[in-house]
C-alpha cells in the first residue's frame, strides 16, 4: 500500500517526521512512501504549490499523509500560487468531500481544555465538514463598483447533490455513534443554507434512528462552549466546519491535538492535522505532533484497513499524556522530537 507523503510548510515536516517515527516503530508490513513537494516548499523549489509530479503521487497513493500548508513569504502572490492552493486543490481533484474532525476530550488533559473541567469532561463529537463546496470554491474576484470602489467577491453555493451526499455521511456517521445528527447552517440568513437544510431533512427520511436537529452557525458556536456534551455528530458546511473545528480544537485542550481524514466516496483519504503551518513556531521544536501521529491512526482506520494498529498508536497517545508528557501548547515543555519519543515510549 502507497502512502503519499506531503509534509509541506512550516511545522509540517517536523509532525510528519514523528508520525512516520510512529508507522515505522509499528514496523506495518507492505506500506511504501512516495514523498511529494506541497505547499510554498513546492512554490519555491518548482514555481507551482500542486505540481503535476505531486497530482501525479496523491492519485497513485492508497492514502495521503499531509502536514500543512502555508508560508507569509507567498502572501502576496497571485492566489492561485498562494500553498494554501495546493490542499485545496487536492480536496477538489481527488473529490475528497468528507472531512472527519474528531473533538474528544481526553481523561488526561482536562486541565488543558479552555473551558472548566466538568463541562469539558463530556467532550466527544464527530464534526463531518463538507469539503468540496461552499463560498470556498465559488466564483471569486476582484472587481471595481459604479462608484469607483475596489470590491471583493465570493460567491457562496451549494447544489442539492452536493448538500445530500454529505448528509448522508453525517446520518451514517452518527448511526455508528450516539445515533444524533445536528446540522449546522445559517438558514435564517442565507438561501445556501436554506437549501442544505431542506435537503438534510429529506435525506433523514432514510435514517430514521438518527435524531435530526438543526442549530443556526452563531449558537452552535455558543453552544460549543456552553454544553459541548450535548453535540454528538455535527454536519456543516464547508466554511462552518473550518471555524467550528478550530473552535473545538480548545475545547478539548489545544489545536495542536485534532486529526482529520478527507475521504471520497470509495473511502480513499488525505490524513492531516487541522492546523495550519504554524510560522510563529516552526523551525523551534515547538509544534505538538499529536494531532499528525493521530492522522496517521485515522489513515490506518478509514482509507488502508488496519484498525489494530490505529487502536495502537491512539493508546500510545492517551498513555503519552497519562503518563504526563505535555507540549507548550498542553502547558508542558517537551519539543516536538520528545513528544514523538514519548509516543515511542509507550508503543
Ligand atoms: P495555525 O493553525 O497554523 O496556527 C494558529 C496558532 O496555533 C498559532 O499560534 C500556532 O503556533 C498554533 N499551533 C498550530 N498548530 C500547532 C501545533 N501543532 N502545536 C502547537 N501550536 C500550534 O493557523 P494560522 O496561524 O492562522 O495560519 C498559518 C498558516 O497556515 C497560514 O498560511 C494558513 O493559511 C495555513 N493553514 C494551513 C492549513 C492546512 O495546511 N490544512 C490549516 C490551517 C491554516
Ligand atoms: C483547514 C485550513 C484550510 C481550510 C486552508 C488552509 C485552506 O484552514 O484545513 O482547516 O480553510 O480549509
Ligand atoms: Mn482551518
Amino acid at each position: 500500500m502507497l502512502i503519499a507523503l506531503l509534509p509541506g510548510d512550516g511545522i509540517g515536516p517536523e509532525v510528519i517526521a514523528q508520525a512516520r517515527r510512529v508507522l515505522d516503530a509499528l514496523a506495518i508490513p507492505g506500506l511504501t512512501y512516495e514523498e511529494a513537494l506541497v505547499g510554498g516548499a513546492a512554490y519555491h523549489a518548482v514555481g507551482h504549490p500542486l505540481p503535476p509530479e505531486t497530482l501525479d503521487v496523491a492519485r497513485r497513493a492508497d492514502a495521503l499523509l499531509f502536514g500543512a500548508v502555508g508560508d507569509p513569504r507567498c502572501d502576496a502572490l497571485e492566489r492561485h500560487l498562494r500553498p494554501e492552493q495546493a490542499i485545496l486543490g487536492l480536496r477538489k481533484e481527488l473529490t475528497l468531500f468528507a472531512n472527519l474532525r474528531p473533538a474528544k476530550m481526553m481523561a488526561a488533559l482536562t486541565d488543558a481544555s479552555a473551558l472548566r473541567p466538568e463541562v469539558a469532561a463530556a467532550i466527544d463529537i464527530m464534526i463531518i465538514r463538507e469539503l468540496n463546496g461552499d463560498v470556498y470554491f465559488g466564483e471569486k474576484g476582484m472587481r471595481t463598483t459604479a462608484g469607483g470602489l475596489r470590491e471583493g467577491y465570493d460567491i457562496m453555493s451549494y447544489d442539492e447533490a452536493e448538500v445530500r451526499r454529505i448528509a448522508r455521511v453525517g446520518f451514517e456517521t452518527a448511526q455508528a455513534r450516539r445515533g444524533k445528527l445536528c446540522s449546522v447552517d445559517k438558514a435564517n440568513v442565507l438561501e445556501t443554507s436554506q437549501l442544505w437544510r431542506d435537503v438534510v431533512i429529506e435525506t433523514a427520511a432514510e435514517f430514521p434512528d438518527v435524531e435530526l436537529s438543526h442549530m443556526y452557525v452563531d449558537n452552535a458556536a455558543m453552544q460549543l462552549v456552553r454544553n459541548p456534551g450535548q453535540f454528538d455528530t455535527i454536519v456543516t458546511g464547508n466554511l462552518f466546519g473550518d471555524i467550528l473545528s478550530d473552535q473545538a480544537s480548545m475545547c478539548v485542550g489545544s489545536i495542536g491535538l485534532l486529526a482529520s481524514a478527507s475521504l471520497d466516496s470509495a473511502g480513499k483519504g488525505l490524513y492531516e492535522p487541522i492546523h495550519g503551518s504554524a510560522p510563529d513556531i516552526a523551525g523551534q521544536d515547538k509544534a505538538n505532533p499529536l494531532a499528525m501521529v493521530l492522522s496517521a491512526a485515522m489513515m490506518l482506520r478509514y482509507s488502508l484497513g488496519l484498525p489494530a494498529y490505529a487502536d495502537r498508536i491512539e493508546a500510545a497517545v492517551d498513555a503519552a499524556l497519562a503518563g504526563g508528557a505535555r507540549s507548550a501548547d498542553l502547558g508542558g515543555d517537551l519539543g516536538t522530537v520528545a513528544m514523538g519519543d514519548a509516543v515511542l515510549a509507550a508503543l
